[in-house]
């Protein structure tokens, strides 16, 4: 089943999932981490921080980008993942990829222009899935989950078996990430996410939410019908799938007690 714990604060789920992320690296240095970017996961980077000299061989790959935004536009998820978890934590930024952020380097071998950009975007799913194989794969997989019930940037629909590409925000989300840009025209339509069939191959999941307003969407996720209306509820499909949550967002949850009741007693050497 999916692990339901709910904690007192976002730092305290911040702490416990660092405390995760440190045991895997101290039996694997250049473990492969699955980083998230939104408000949700800030936490658990704000609990690494004082554990950065283990972090320096860890390798990092990002769920989803926009597509369209200006070169070194400050909120690209590539600039996001530099400012919030790489600089931070003194990741190797080489180390470190997001998908989509090849494609100058990818137009330009093909010679350039708009064709060649094309191209270039059209098979950037393609090299990045080359990439996280190349990687072995990712060992923990941190995951938000947006008001859609999306996770990376899968919308209602998303196929549970799809891989990185390019997608098309709904109008919401584009509302709820309006917050970061001057006007919400300036939100893209486009994305490149890691599919559904991409996340469900991470060895653990980690999903996190907060608040109330996440409260219909993790009970749809944790207890709801598996559907591709609601992208989230794929991780019932992931035999190692950890969600922590707090009272607010766990609020809807119809089996509460039995989850409570069940960290309570977790034995300890079971771990998250
Ligand atoms: C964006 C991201 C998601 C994230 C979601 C929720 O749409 N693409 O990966 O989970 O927002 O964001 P927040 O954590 O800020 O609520």
């Amino acid at each position: 089943m999916t692990e339901v714990i709910v904690v007192g604060s976002p730092r305290e789920a911040g702490e416990l999932v660092a405390g995760a992320i440190l045991r895997l690296v101290s039996d694997r240095p250049d473990a492969v981490l699955g980083l998230a970017t939104g408000s949700t996961p800030l936490p658990v980077y704000e609990a690494l921080r004082p554990h950065a000299r283990a972090l320096a061989r860890v390798r990092g790959f990002a769920l989803d980008e926009y597509v369209g935004l200006p070169a070194g536009h400050t909120e690209s998820y590539r600039a996001v993942i530099d400012r919030e978890v790489v600089g931070p934590l003194g990741l190797d930024p080489a180390r470190v990829r997001v998908p989509g952020d090849d494609i100058a380097a990818e137009s330009a071998r093909l010679g350039g222009g708009p064709a060649a950009d094309e191209l270039a975007l059209a098979t950037a799913g393609d090299r990045y899935e080359q990439a996280l194989a190349a990687a072995g794969g990712v060992d923990l997989q941190l995951l938000g989950i947006g008001a859609t019930g999306h996770i990376g940037f899968n919308e209602p629909g998303s196929s549970f078996a799809s891989l990185t590409r390019v997608k098309t925000l709904t109008e919401r989300t584009r509302r709820d990430n309006a917050r970061f840009f001057a006007s919400p025209d300036e939100v893209p339509q486009h994305c490149i996410t890691q599919g559904l069939g991409t996340i469900l191959r991470a060895r653990h999941l980690v999903l996190l939410a907060f608040g109330a307003a996440k409260s219909d969407a993790v009970a749809g996720a944790v207890e709801g019908a598996v559907t591709s209306s609601l992208p989230a509820s794929a991780i019932q499909l992931h035999p190692h799938a950890t969600v922590v949550v707090d009272a607010a967002a766990a609020s809807r949850l119809r089996f509460l007690d039995y989850y409570r009741q069940a960290w309570a007693h977790k034995p300890a050497w079971q771990q998250i």
